[in-house]
């Protein structure tokens, strides 16, 4: 089994193949002068292949395509998109509108396309758009683990909304941490009302915790929201950091602690790898 990285993914790739016990293969990720991006794989000899790339960017799905395409000859494609772009735009939420999660799973295709993975994405029916078996890995328990090393005390795990709720226990699972969540409305792109129910954080450190933070509309204002009732240290988690526009400083500026990610986004921010949750699955092929 080779592993190429993708330009989104080096650092997790080398991981990857590092518990797999493999090289990654060498690539050159370039442009051309307009702007189109370029990819070459240096291996003329590519036969069972696992191509990992997070399509955080436009970009970052072409490499991917390009990829794929280079790869037409090898005996078996798996792919792995730890952070899937688009994913968010699940349905057509107005009329006239695509459904672009499933425009760009159609595109990721290819005769000898084995398996997909992708890392707790958005909307687990998104799987069902690839033209091949497509599997959510979950990287909660990952998580979990670097939750349990920060030694805070009387901690309080909450999800901003309630469709993060089963992340938040399942990273609190086994830590004998207690769980809830909060009552987000979305009222534009980067603009969230977040309501409380009845709990007490007097005192208490909490860990936030959702699949991805992006303009971190929805952690800011949860943070305010906390730090308002009296609860002490106030850190964020999620598995996705993609920490867009001025996301990190609206998070400091709103009182939080430390935030913490897995690197299926590689940012400063992200101290959980998820590669032993990759390498286990492409081991077992
Ligand atoms: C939405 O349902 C997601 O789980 C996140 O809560 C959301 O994408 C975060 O976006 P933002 O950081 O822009 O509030």
């Amino acid at each position: 089994m080779k592993i190429i990285g993708g330009p989104a993914s080096q650092l997790l790739a080398s991981r990857v193949a590092r518990e797999l016990g493999a090289d990654p293969i060498l690539c050159d990720f370039n442009r051309f002068p307009d702007g189109e991006v370029y990819t070459r794989i240096q291996d003329e000899h590519i036969n069972d292949v696992t191509i990992i790339q997070s399509t955080t960017t436009d970009s970052d799905l072409v490499y991917l395509l390009q990829m794929i395409d280079a790869c037409e000859d090898a005996s078996s494609i798996n792919v792995v998109i730890p952070y899937m772009g688009y994913a968010r735009q699940d349905k057509k939420f107005k009329t006239g509108e695509p459904i672009s999660a499933r425009a760009v799973a159609r595109t990721i295709n290819a005769d000898r396309l084995n398996r997909i993975f992708t890392v707790n994405i958005h909307e687990k029916s998104v799987l069902d758009y690839f033209s091949t078996t497509a599997s959510d890995l979950d990287a909660s328990k990952l998580m979990g683990s670097h939750l349990g090393s920060l030694n805070l005390t009387d901690t309080l795990v909450i999800a901003p909304d309630s469709g993060a709720i089963s992340l938040a226990e399942s990273a609190a699972a086994n830590l004998g941490m207690d769980c809830d969540y909060l009552e987000k409305t979305r009222i534009s792109g980067d603009k969230v009302a977040i309501k409380t129910k009845e709990m007490d954080v007097t005192g208490r450190d909490v860990v936030l915790i959702d699949d991805m933070i992006a303009t971190g509309s929805t952690m800011a204002e949860s943070i305010r929201l906390l730090r308002d009732q009296g609860a002490k240290d106030v850190y964020i988690a999620c598995v996705h950091p993609v920490l867009t526009r001025n996301a990190v400083i609206r998070l400091f500026n709103a009182g939080v602690r430390d935030i913490f990610a897995t690197d299926t986004i590689e940012k400063a921010q992200s101290c959980v790898s998820v590669a032993p949750l990759i390498a286990d699955a492409i081991r077992i092929l």
